[in-house]
């Protein structure tokens, strides 16, 4: 049974490990090295432990990462599963599952992504106010389990309002530009046609990525506040220019790191639990 396998992946890392993270950190593409500001960090690979899926991505390290950063107990995940590697959507969100069970009350995700509002240039961080998903899939679906969350969670506020405002003053405060909109998922694992892009804007997106949405539903449905960073790391197909490739998404992720992790570290510093 479902609850059971998270049960004991749980166990599996309690018995590895002593943390009790209360914030979890989803890092995406190129956006790893925040764990270098984490300290007495410890980690777990995800092949080791029970039930955990597992995936063989470029430019992602594949391990729970516990430590703490300004004195908080957190839990990165460096690596994520996609809907493209062909993982089930519970496959894809059984992390977060688990992150609930240690603890985590607060959810941190971040991702590199194509920018579709035309004000927009690549290097960007946009807040993510809201979210759309196409995939016409959702972890949620089948049996629900009473113990994880209701059947019917509400979506108004995916990314907590109080978080956003927290996340907003924080990034005023340092000097870190900053826009916000709303976030698409498209399965991929072909970025998106023009014609899609054109389509996606009319629908009110502001940026499209592959990752993020799966995660904030199921974080939402077991009662945690979400806030979503995302990385504009090109502008998306027929904004663009040039052709995209996987590299390039890398590489400009690598370059706004430094800025998303100065945010993320001083957000954590002052975190309002
Ligand atoms: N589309 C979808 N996913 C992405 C993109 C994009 O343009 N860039 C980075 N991830």
């Amino acid at each position: 049974m479902f609850y059971d396998d998270v049960m004991q992946s749980v166990a599996y890392i309690r018995q590895q490990i002593k943390a009790e993270p209360v914030l979890g950190i989803v890092l995406g593409s190129g956006l790893g090295s925040l764990v270098d500001a984490m300290e007495e960090r410890e980690s777990i690979p995800y092949k080791d432990i029970p039930f955990f899926p597992q995936s063989n991505l470029a430019g992602h390290a594949d391990q729970l990462v516990f430590g703490r950063i300004a004195g908080t107990k957190v839990v990165a995940m460096q690596g994520r599963f996609h809907y493209y590697e062909g993982f089930t959507m519970k496959q894809v969100t059984y992390p977060i599952f688990v992150l609930k069970q240690l603890g985590v009350k607060d959810l941190i995700v971040t991702n590199a992504c194509g920018g579709i509002n035309p004000s927009f240039v690549p290097g960007d961080l946009m807040l993510i106010d809201d979210y759309i998903n196409t995939l016409g899939n959702n972890p949620l679906i089948g049996p629900n389990d009473e113990r994880f969350g209701p059947r019917f969670p509400d979506m108004s506020d995916p990314y907590a309002k109080e978080l956003r405002a927290f996340a907003a003053a924080t990034a005023r405060q340092q000097g870190i530009e900053h826009r916000h909109g709303v976030y698409a998922i498209f399965s991929g694992p072909c970025f998106e046609s023009a014609a899609e892009i054109r389509a996606l804007h009319v629908m009110g997106a502001d940026a499209v990525g592959m990752s993020t949405v799966p995660e904030t539903i199921v974080a939402n449905y077991l009662g945690m506040r979400v806030l979503g960073i995302a990385c504009i790391t090109n502008m998306a197909t027929g904004i663009a220019k040039t052709k995209h490739s996987h590299e390039e998404v890398l590489a400009i992720a690598n370059r706004s790191s430094r800025a998303l992790c100065q945010w993320v570290q001083t957000m954590i510093e002052k975190w309002p639990a």
